[in-house]
């Protein structure tokens, strides 16, 4: 079948009553199952979906967003009985970590089925699965009875979009649809755990932090070792960036800010600060915005306050560090990429 490789028209569907929902859900699955690619809200962060059993449509997905070939694709299912369909396994662990955390924000990474195509695993013998929590993408994945592949939906290296306005800056006239479910509750993506491995291994951090994986599965091996495959091209270093400069900082108080700064190379003459307990007036900064000192809720801003600073130009972005606590670490770990190179 022939389709245009761009959509001079992007569709956006809201889903805020119960008919507007279903025509989306209608909408969205007649497009999947002619092998489009859509765009999603999850829990997490938007996708942007395609049939995961259909290589084509996949292939799609990496040339809309510039992925490069060698970073996988998650798969996102609805059931444990279609989780079970994608892969060859489905140890002790998995059932537990499913019980535990599914639908929700967790990844758990194991031997796929052959029925995954290759594009999918970026050829690897290993597939990630996630069964969400959001009910619109829930629903689309039982309609369409086929698992969706489904990245962030923003451009490669770009920060992840948490609503659908974020998806339109970046994919509008890429894509023909775009569904409106509203702010993304996680705001930062799903945690990713490879259990392919004993034990099972942390390979991306995210909102279920170590410790509450640890209270299910016990031992926890976290990061790459030493001469280890990258089995994670999430964690190569850059990643989640914004088109600024960012920096994290602790400070004191103002002046203390203002003289830290004034140490940052090149110098800005007003950068945008985002702080969370050390706030400062706005007197010499481009803007100062204050996220919530509660990790879920500063999560959940995150993404949307970089979003904002990139809109307005920034050059440099100072963020308050964060608490050195399981609860903060999947935020600290995106603040270190986006800060990367
Ligand atoms: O919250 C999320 O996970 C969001 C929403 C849309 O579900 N998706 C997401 O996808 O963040 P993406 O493509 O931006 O991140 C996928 C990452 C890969 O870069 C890799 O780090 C990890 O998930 N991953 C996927 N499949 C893997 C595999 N087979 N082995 C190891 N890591 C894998
Ligand atoms: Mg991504």
């Amino acid at each position: 079948m022939h389709r245009a490789a761009t959509h001079s028209k992007t569709e956006v569907l809201p889903t805020h009553t119960r008919a507007l929902f279903n025509a989306a859900v209608k909408r969205a699955v007649e497009l999947l199952k002619a092998g489009e690619v859509v765009a999603l809200p999850t829990e997490t962060v938007y996708g942007l979906a395609a049939n995961a059993f259909d290589a084509e449509a996949v292939s799609r997905i990496f040339e809309i967003k510039g992925r490069p070939a060698h970073n996988p694709i998650i798969v996102h299912v609805a059931s444990a009985e279609m989780a079970n369909r994608c892969v060859t396994e489905w140890p002790p662990m998995a059932e537990k970590l499913a019980k535990a955390f599914w639908p929700g924000a967790l990844t758990v990474v194991l031997p796929r089925a052959e029925e995954i195509p290759d594009i999918v695993t970026a050829g690897g013998e290993t597939v990630g699965i996630r069964w969400p929590s959001h009910p619109f993408i829930q629903e689309v994945i039982r309609a369409c009875d086929f698992p969706l592949a489904a990245p962030s939906a923003n451009l490669s290296n770009q920060i992840s979009p948490t609503n659908a306005e974020h998806v339109a800056k970046q994919l509008g006239g890429k894509i023909p649809l775009i569904v409106d479910g509203g702010q993304s509750q996680v705001g930062i993506e799903s945690t990713v755990v490879d259990l392919t491995v004993k034990p099972p291994r942390l390979l991306r951090p995210g909102m279920i932090h170590e410790q509450a994986l640890m209270a299910v599965t016990g031992k926890l091996s976290v990061g790459t070792g030493d001469g280890e495959v990258l089995k994670s091209p999430g964690q190569l270093q850059k990643h989640y960036a914004p088109q600024a400069k960012l920096v994290v900082r602790k400070w004191r108080n103002e002046a203390d800010l203002n003289a830290q700064v004034a140490e940052i190379k090149p110098r800005v003459p007003r950068p945008h600060i985002i702080a969370h307990t050390q706030i400062p007036s706005s007197a010499g900064f481009a803007s100062v915005s204050v996220i919530p000192h509660d990790a879920e809720a500063f999560a959940r801003a995150l993404y949307g306050e970089l979003h904002r600073c990139d809109e307005l130009g920034a050059q440099l972005i100072v963020v308050e560090a964060p608490p050195d606590t399981s609860e903060w670490r999947a935020i600290a770990d995106r603040l270190k990429r986006a800060s990367a190179g």
